[in-house]
């Protein structure tokens, strides 16, 4: 039975993202128990306190109502500069606030690094590790997930090969038991 709604939120704005396609066959893999899905980032305009007034940008109006809608998100990252995307940062910003009201606050969360490189993307993932450890959000400690040379986790028709598909089926497995623990 799905229970726990899931907002995904992907770093990147990048049409052909990787990080887009994980999250893609991640929902196709989804456990029983989540219903998962993207909320879109690309659209959230800079975060500016002068806006963030009794009629703050639609955008970050809609985006903060389907994320207080969620049981849970995960992230799924790459890696700019050995951090997080801005993109990603800002989201992550328009959610917090307006002061008292964050949308992060107490809700399970994972997250999965990826890169064509060959670190996985560690400093991605421990950049918003640390952001989410302030905005008192509970990271899953354990799977971590960081991919490196992000080609050769999919076939040809853009399913993972079989390693991947087993790596995050047990990744899955957990999360949705996270989900389970902080939603009880
Ligand atoms: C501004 C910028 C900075 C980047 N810095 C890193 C980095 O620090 N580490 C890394 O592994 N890859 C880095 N990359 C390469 C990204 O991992 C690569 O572009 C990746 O495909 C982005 O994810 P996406 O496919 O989901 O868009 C950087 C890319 C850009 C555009």
């Amino acid at each position: 039975m799905k229970n726990h709604k899931i907002a995904i939120i992907v770093g990147s704005l990048r049409k052909d993202s990787y990080n887009r396609k994980i999250a893609q066959e991640l929902i196709r893999m989804q456990p029983e128990s989540l219903e998962m899905e993207i909320v879109e980032i690309g659209n959230l305009a800079l975060y500016n306190e002068d806006l963030d007034t009794a009629n703050p940008p639609a955008a970050w109006q809609e985006f903060r109502s389907q994320l207080k809608d969620a049981n849970g998100f995960l992230f799924i990252t790459p890696e700019y500069n050995r951090s997080i995307s801005g993109a990603l940062k800002n989201a992550l910003d328009v959610g917090s606030r307006p002061y008292g009201e964050s949308v992060w606050d107490t809700k399970p969360a994972a997250v999965i690094s990826s890169t064509p490189g060959a670190m996985g993307a560690f400093g991605a993932n421990h950049a918003l590790r640390q952001v989410m450890v302030f905005l008192n959000t509970p990271m899953m400690q354990q799977p971590e997930a960081y991919l490196g040379n992000i080609m050769s986790a999919f076939d040809e028709n853009g399913k993972f090969v079989e390693k991947t598909a087993e790596f995050m089926q047990n990744f899955l497995t957990a999360f949705a038991q996270w989900v389970q623990i902080h939603n009880s």
